[in-house]
């Protein structure tokens, strides 16, 4: 184990695949996100949370960012349903999906949340045009809270040698010396400038957790198995084996910029790494969040209570005029020495098939994304 602490101080393990479910008759469906938090809840990588939140844990990460102990938390995880109607406080009900029982809840609590308050703190926008926002609007007005009992993992028919528990990850690292490991959370293919990012913080640390999320994201985010196919041919060419782990993160991409980044880094935290990169506009969206605002929200916070070490990194690009990857710190040149592209820009080429410069991408990144992308059910 890395010697790192989980979040609250220790890892949550709520895996019981012998539980005695006889004599529970009430259930929930659940949709993909709420069935991802259930496992990350389950397998540790949301320490310290033992289930969905209850009302007063909700209310105070909402309005402060902490659950009510104090313990830093940023993003709602709650189980909402549209009709509470069969369900009571004390009820232990079955966690289903499409007929599969994966585990079961204590229902603590049944409260109705103030979900323009949630979108606004959360998000910073009521608006549904923000994919976050549009998704807490639809997922049901009242929310079940209580702890969770994972009974039965997910199966995974897609590159499952990359699902890693936290427990795992952290065996990994150790088994391999690695004290100091930087986590790096990715929706997208691994651009010229991600590499950069990953590879100044690799100068400084002794191992990479690459770490991209592959669970739900929105439909024009590049489909998750082709990233990984991208990832691992990038890895293979240009990085060193024994200082990386590609592991994948299957939690739900929340589009929550600032507060999604400090949950990320917890997250990151509980798999065992020790540093965790934010760079800019980290998990945004559209124009909802300002470049740096995913670093800054940390202010509000000691390190201790963090307990991951952040390394900000600014807008990096390749500048033609010094002949390498550089951000504002490092480059003197004009923005028209500058090779930047927009994510929608790139996604246009690639699905026209048209390649990025190199400068922006690796050919043999791009050729995996401009296969993938001609496939057609990805179009
Ligand atoms: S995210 O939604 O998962 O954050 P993305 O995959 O684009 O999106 O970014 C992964 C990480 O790389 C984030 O920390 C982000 O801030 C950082 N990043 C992406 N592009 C750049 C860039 N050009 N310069 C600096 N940091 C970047």
């Amino acid at each position: 184990m890395t010697n790192i602490a989980a979040h609250g101080g220790q890892l949550i393990n709520q895996y019981n695949p012998e539980l005695d479910l006889s004599g529970i008759s009430k259930e929930v469906e659940l949709d993909a996100t709420a069935l991802s938090d259930l496992e990350l809840i389950a397998t540790g990588a949301f320490s310290p949370l033992t289930g969905f939140l209850t009302q007063k844990d909700y209310d105070s990460v909402v309005k402060n960012m902490r659950l009510a102990d104090g313990t830093v938390w940023s993003i709602p995880i709650t189980l909402p349903v549209q009709d509470a109607s069969g369900y009571e406080k004390g009820d232990t009900v079955l966690l289903k999906q499409n007929g599969t029982v994966y585990g079961v809840l204590s229902i603590e609590d049944i409260y109705e949340p103030d979900q323009k308050l949630e979108a606004q703190n959360v998000y910073k926008t009521t608006e549904e045009a923000h994919p976050g926002v549009k998704k807490v609007y639809d997922r049901g007005s009242v929310y079940l809270g209580g702890p969770i009992t994972l009974v039965k993992r997910i199966e995974r028919e897609q590159f499952a040698e990359f699902y890693f528990d936290p427990a795992e990850t952290r065996r990994i690292f150790q088994e391999n010396g690695w004290n100091k490991i930087v986590g790096f959370q990715t929706r997208n293919p691994v651009h010229r400038a991600h590499e950069y990012i990953q590879k100044s913080a690799l100068e400084i640390v002794d191992a990479l957790l690459l770490n991209p999320l592959v669970g739900e994201t929105k439909s024009d985010d590049i489909p998750a198995d082709i990233r990984m196919e991208s990832y691992q041919v990038l890895l293979r060419d240009y990085y060193p084996a024994d200082r990386v782990k590609l592991a994948v993160f299957p939690a739900a991409m929340r589009y929550a910029g600032p507060r999604e980044a400090i949950f990320h880094a917890l997250v990151r935290k509980n798999y065992g790494c020790t540093h965790f990169i934010v760079g800019r506009d980290h998990a945004g969206v559209g124009d909802y969040y300002g470049t740096y605002e995913a670093q800054e929200i940390f202010s509000n916070f000691t390190a201790e209570e963090i307990g991951i070490t952040l390394l900000f990194f600014e807008h990096s690009f390749f500048c033609k005029k010094c002949g390498n990857m550089a951000s504002s710190k490092t480059c003197p040149h004009s923005k028209e020495d500058h090779v930047i592209l927009s994510g929608t820009k790139v996604r246009e080429m690639l699905r026209a098939g048209e390649i990025p410069p190199a400068e922006f991408s690796r050919k043999e990144v791009v050729e995996v994304l401009i296969r993938g992308m001609k496939q057609p059910t990805n179009a």
